[in-house]
Order: C-alpha cells, then sequence, then structure tokens
C-alpha cells in the first residue's frame, strides 16, 4: 500500500496566513510540489487528506459515499447558526429530509418558475437602464437579484423588502464569522471571550425570527401559493403522512436561502465578466437567442433548445466553480488507487483545482464553451457536487442563470472596464474580489 506525501507541519504554519487570505494559489504550491492529492496540517492543527484528483473525489461523494459524511464543520458548526436541514444534517435525518423535499425541485416543478424568476430579473434589469453607457459593479446586482430570487421562488410575495434585506445582511456577516472559525481555529478562545460567539448566535437568530413569522402567517392560508414554501408546507412523510414541524421548516427555508443565493450571484457574475472579455461568445449567444426565441415569450421549451446558453454556463462554472471545495470525513478505514485512508480522516475535495488539470482539460486556462457541446459529462466537473449529496438546487440554479443570461443579452452589450481583472477571492464561495465592473451599452 502506498501513503499519500504529507507535508511538514513547518511548511504548513508558515503558509497559514497566505492560507487563510488567499488559499487556492497556496494549494496549487502544494500540488506542484507533491502532487494531486498529500496530508497537509490545515491552521497547523488539523490533518486532512487534501485532493484534486476527480476519481478521489468522485470516490469519496459518489461511489464509495455510504463511507464518508460530510465534517462537522459544515454539520454542527453551520447548523448553530441556520438550522439542521438538508444542508447541515446527516445520516437517517438527512436521507428522510432529502426524499421529502427533492419532489419539490424536479424538472417539472421547477418549470413552473419561468415567470417568476423571469419577473425578478426583468425588474432589476430595468433599474440597470440609468447605468446605459456607464460602467457599474454589477456584483452587488448580482448578489441583490439572486437573494430576491430564492427569496420569491420560497415566499411569493409574502417578504416584504425590508424582511429580504434583514435576512440577506444578517446571512452575510454570520457567514463572514464563520469562515473566520473555520480558517484561523486557533482563534477560538478569543471568540468567546470577546462574545463574538452570542453576538453571531443573536444575529442568526433575527433571521429565525423574521423567516418565522412568514411561515406562521403562511400556514394559516388554505391553499397554499405555488412557491417552495408551499410545497415544503404542503409535502408528507411517506411512513407516517405527518408535514413537517414549524421548526423544520424554519430550517429548511433557512438553508435554501444560505445554499441558493451566494453561490447563484458568484455564477451570474463570472458570466457576465467572461462574456464581457469574450466578445466572440457574446455574439454567438446573441446569435442563438435572436433564432431560437425571436419575439416569443421565454419558456422552458425554448431554453432547452439553446446549446450554446447552456454551455457558457457550465463553462463558466467550470473556470469559477462558486462552490470550489468541499469535504467529507471517512468512517471507515478505506481504500483508493492502492492508498490507504484510515478511519475519521478529513478529505477535502478540490473542486476549482480539479476544474483546472491539465491532465483532463485541454487549455484549462482558456475559456472555451465549445468543450462542453462535445463532452456532456466530464469526470473532472463538479459544479454542484456529486452523489446523493449533489446540490439539490441545481435545475433551479440552471433555470436561474438561463433566464437571466438571456434576458441581459437581449438588453445589453457588455465591455469590460478597465479595473476589472478577474481576481478571486476564495470564502465559503469563490467571488469576485474587487466586484466586476463592466460598461454597459
Ligand atoms: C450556481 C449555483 C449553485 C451552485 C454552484 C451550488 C453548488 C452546490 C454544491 C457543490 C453542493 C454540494 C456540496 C457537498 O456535497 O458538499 C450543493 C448542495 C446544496 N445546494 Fe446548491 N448550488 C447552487 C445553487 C443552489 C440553489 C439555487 C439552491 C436552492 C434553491 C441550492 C440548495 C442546495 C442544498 C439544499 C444543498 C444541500 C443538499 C444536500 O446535502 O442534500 N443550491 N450546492
Amino acid at each position: 500500500m502506498k501513503e499519500f506525501p504529507l507535508i511538514p507541519r513547518s511548511t504548513s504554519l508558515q503558509k497559514t496566513f497566505s492560507f487563510v487570505h488567499n488559499p487556492i494559489p497556496v494549494m496549487y504550491d502544494y500540488i506542484n510540489e507533491y502532487g494531486d492529492s498529500f496530508y497537509l496540517y490545515i491552521g497547523g492543527v488539523k490533518k486532512c487528506l487534501v485532493t484534486s484528483n476527480p476519481n478521489i473525489i468522485r470516490h469519496i461523494m459518489q461511489k464509495n459515499h455510504k463511507n464518508y459524511e460530510k465534517s462537522e464543520l459544515q454539520t454542527k458548526m453551520l447548523a448553530q447558526y441556520i438550522g439542521k436541514g438538508l444542508l447541515t444534517s446527516e445520516g437517517d435525518y438527512w436521507f428522510r429530509q432529502r426524499r421529502l423535499i427533492q419532489p419539490g425541485f424536479h424538472k417539472n416543478r421547477i418549470k413552473n418558475l419561468v415567470t417568476l424568476i423571469q419577473d425578478v430579473v426583468d425588474t432589476h434589469l430595468e433599474d440597470l437602464e440609468v447605468h446605459r453607457g456607464k460602467t457599474i459593479d454589477v456584483y452587488p446586482k448580482m448578489l441583490e437579484i439572486a437573494f430576491k430570487v430564492i427569496g420569491n421562488a420560497l415566499f411569493s410575495s409574502a417578504a416584504s423588502d425590508d424582511e429580504l434585506e434583514t435576512i440577506e445582511s444578517a446571512i452575510f456577516r454570520v457567514q463572514q464569522f464563520i469562515i473566520k472559525r473555520v480558517r484561523q481555529p486557533f482563534m477560538q478562545p478569543l471568540y468567546w471571550i470577546r462574545g463574538d460567539m452570542k453576538k453571531y448566535k443573536n444575529l442568526a437568530q433575527e433571521i429565525e425570527e423574521v423567516i418565522l413569522g412568514i411561515i406562521r402567517s403562511r400556514k394559516k392560508l388554505n391553499k397554499q401559493p405555488d412557491d417552495l414554501l408551499g410545497m415544503l408546507i404542503n409535502t408528507r412523510y411517506e411512513d407516517t403522512g405527518e408535514p413537517m414541524s414549524e421548526e423544520q421548516l424554519l430550517w429548511e427555508s433557512n438553508i435554501l436561502f444560505v445554499a441558493g443565493h451566494e453561490t447563484s450571484a458568484n455564477a451570474l457574475s463570472w458570466m457576465l465578466y467572461l462574456l464581457a472579455k469574450h466578445k466572440d461568445a457574446a455574439v454567438r449567444l446573441k446569435n442563438e437567442i435572436d433564432s431560437e426565441l425571436g419575439d416569443q415569450a421565454l419558456s422552458f421549451e425554448v431554453l432547452m433548445k439553446m446549446p450554446y446558453l447552456n454551455a457558457v454556463i457550465m463553462e463558466a462554472m467550470r473556470m469559477y466553480p462558486p462552490a470550489w471545495i468541499s469535504d467529507r470525513v471517512s468512517k471507515k478505514e478505506d481504500q483508493i488507487d492502492g492508498h490507504v485512508i484510515p478511519a475519521n480522516t478529513m478529505v477535502l475535495a478540490l473542486l476549482y483545482h480539479s476544474h483546472h488539470r491539465d491532465e483532463d482539460w485541454q487549455n484549462p486556462l482558456e475559456f472555451n464553451p465549445d468543450r462542453f457541446l462535445k463532452t456532456k459529462n466530464p469526470n473532472a466537473y463538479f459544479p454542484f457536487g456529486a452523489g446523493p449529496r449533489m446540490c439539490i438546487g441545481n435545475n433551479f440554479a440552471m433555470l436561474e442563470m438561463q433566464i437571466f443570461l438571456v434576458q441581459f443579452i437581449k438588453k445589453f452589450n457588455l465591455d469590460l472596464a478597465t479595473e476589472t481583472d478577474g481576481t478571486y477571492e476564495a470564502l465559503i464561495t469563490l467571488k469576485p474580489k474587487n466586484g466586476i465592473t463592466l460598461q454597459l451599452s
């Protein structure tokens, strides 16, 4: 049996500062020296197996997923702030919830959300009119759009703009705090002493109160609107015939907000950045939209007839995967490619690095949507994860991105402003570090 190489604790300690601030290049330093899989002491403390090898990632997430669970960072720690829902639960509880909620995210259900999503997108694009002929950082706008899309898809118009804003800003601040806790575990005592733990718990409670208010008033209705909350309220467990409790409704709604907001906003922003940089792709996309859509109203069916639109989205998520990393912990000892993975090993899956491997991609640094017209399911591609814990909102997110791009490209031409260079910041998600400033015309 072979051993994966171990990066000396002294080396990882030396790099702690740059790792906290910009982990992707630090991981490349290690990959260049030690290969695609190695053991690393995160923050000099926790020994983890880090891998960008797509076969190992598929093994832990899909092929032998039964032997792996999410780490406590993803479950217990996040659950303290956003509750125990799909993203943050494990085992039988997770499985029961996933079975219950999955049908609500089926393509046939999601199809009905086209008009709702388009309304949000169109209203926000109308607001952009005042910026025509000028430059604007589109990133804050994309966050707004993605938040409103998931907010409306969840609650229709039951949530006021003020309520959505309260939730959005609280989620943002809680996430920032969670990142600090993960990246600098040695600072933990200070967070307790300074009262940060309590402060952010209170903030999380603020979100809960707003969402609970909405759930309680919605439960009084005789007929639920056709939105995600309506689906969560109406659905029944197969074995007991019972609905979810109020607490479960709260947790699952909370989690859909958290999981479905920043990821989508980042994807939308990176797409605009790439299309502004690659005019030929923007023109080709516009031609596809003109010829397939013409003057018709947007529908799920017509979107399915636009392969280049789909390829642009897939390629943007390859180059800038919003979820750039994930993790699992082995339950029992396991083996892969002649290597032992001991029980209780935390495995960090570098999805970003896997999407840029020379071994799997031709010219990985090049934006080339055509590669997704040729190959539909590349092995080293995990924008929505893999296996049973794959993103439940993937169809929803694809629809949102498709609708947004069609409506945007119909309305605006885009050019890159000089200050936009595509620098990223890898926090929980991969976001544009200095925004995405574009010239709209
Ligand atoms: C471009 C947008 C999105 C990306 C790139 C993305 C990516 C991901 C990834 C990679 C995972 C799996 C994490 C893991 O296995 O460790 C995941 C899980 C999840 N996503 Fe998404 N997501 C997106 C949008 C959404 C949306 C819009 C929603 C909700 C409407 C959503 C809800 C969820 C939930 C609930 C989970 C946990 C599923 C489970 O564990 O059963 N996501 N997402």
